[in-house]
């Protein structure tokens, strides 16, 4: 088995060096190799995603993925920013289902800005769609300009965009998701729930998502069905967060949602992520971004990253035992109550991106 280490931009580098020591003091023999992704790419050899990145991605039986983007190339033409690294890497390698959990670890219940109540026990899962959508659409406007200036189009436009099988496929793997969750005794053990969420008052798309979401769906009558308009999802996700289950939604308002899911757990520095294909290969990544106003400062919470290796163990790598390890250490370096400044709060002790990686490897070690 090998593993592509992509790290990025901004605090990229620091919390995938903090999860490779992680994965180090596994002892599972597993052969790792690194390259340039994002904005460092753009700035040694020309391009986000170099060539040789792609072909190690794709040929890697997971990639481990840190971050990318920086305010620096914020004038660069499209086709040339950060973003388009991680974009590309989604589409070449058929990353269609996005795994968003938001989960409030019991000893962060304060440090999430709703009502302690509210968040405890926390355990919800976002399906987002990862390769259509109005992300993949036909963009025009300014970045279409050859020396990337605004050279007087009259507009913009983004197309949105969703085809049946796209929609079938996620559909179904949100369908299974809750299944599963159910099995193992998810959701406070309430049965399984699908929220389906969408813009089907206004969005042709979205209209023509909830119809297929829906037909999918008499394929799992043991799964509850329902729908929420994005608008209405995003405030009960504030309101009562605790009545969602599974919630499965499209490129782009998973974007959105899943920023706001992952705070409700106390910080976004705590969230892994998995994008799979259909043979169930995949990328892992922290759901947070670059941050690069605190890169290289030691201060970024390196626990998203080391939770989405915890993911790839599990679902790309066979090995849920050591998946399980990397958890359990992660919790018990939370209650030894260290914290990094993200979600640091009175009567904890505040490290940095290092330390907070080597108690994690400490706690893996001696389990
Ligand atoms: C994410 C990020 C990306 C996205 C950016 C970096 C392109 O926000 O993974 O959520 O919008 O999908
Ligand atoms: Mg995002």
């Amino acid at each position: 088995m090998n593993i592509a280490i992509l790290s990025g931009d901004g605090i990229g580098p620091e919390i995938v060096a903090e999860a490779v020591r992680v994965l180090d003091v596994l002892d599972l023999r597993f052969d790792t190799e690194s390259a340039l992704v994002g904005g460092a790419a753009y700035a040694a050899l020309g391009h986000p995603l170099p060539e040789a990145t792609l072909k190690l991605a794709q040929g890697a039986d997971a990639v481990l993925f840190g971050a990318v983007g920086d305010w620096k190339y914020d004038t660069l033409e499209r086709s040339l920013r950060p973003e388009q690294a991680i974009l590309g890497l989604r589409k070449h390698l058929g990353l269609f289902a996005n795994f968003r959990p938001a989960i409030c670890h019991a000893q962060l219940t304060h440090a999430s800005s709703l009502k302690p109540e509210l968040v405890a026990g926390l355990d919800i899962l976002i399906v987002r769609e990862l390769t259509g959508d109005i992300y993949f659409g036909r963009p025009r406007g300014r970045r279409d300009a050859p020396d990337g200036e605004f050279t007087g189009h009259p507009e913009a436009f983004d197309t949105m965009r969703y085809t049946r099988p796209e929609i079938e496929r996620i559909a179904h793997v949100a369908f299974q998701a809750a299944r599963k969750r159910a099995a193992a005794g998810g959701h406070q053990g309430a049965g399984a729930r699908v929220t389906s969420v969408d813009k089907a008052n206004v969005l042709e798309t979205f209209q023509f998502w909830r119809d297929v979401v829906t037909e999918v769906h008499a394929q799992y009558p043991d799964v509850a069905l329902d729908h929420l308009y994005v608008d209405n999802a995003a405030m009960q996700l504030v309101k009562a967060p605790k009545a969602f289950d599974v919630i499965v939604t499209g490129n782009m308002f998973g974007d959105i949602l899943s920023d706001e899911a992952a705070m409700l757990t106390g910080s976004i520095g705590m969230l892994p992520s998995a994008s799979l294909n259909a043979q169930n290969r995949g990328l892992y990544e922290p759901s947070h971004g670059s941050a690069p106003d605190i890169a290289g400062k030691n201060i970024a919470n390196p626990l998203a990253t080391i939770l989405s290796l915890a993911m790839m163990l599990r679902y790309s790598l066979n090995q849920p035992e050591a998946a399980l390890r990397v958890e359990a250490a992660v919790t018990r370096v939370l209650e030894s109550g260290l914290r990094t400044a993200d979600i640091w709060s009175e009567g904890t002790q505040r490290v940095g991106t290092r330390e907070m990686g080597s108690a994690v490897v400490a706690a893996v070690k001696a389990a």
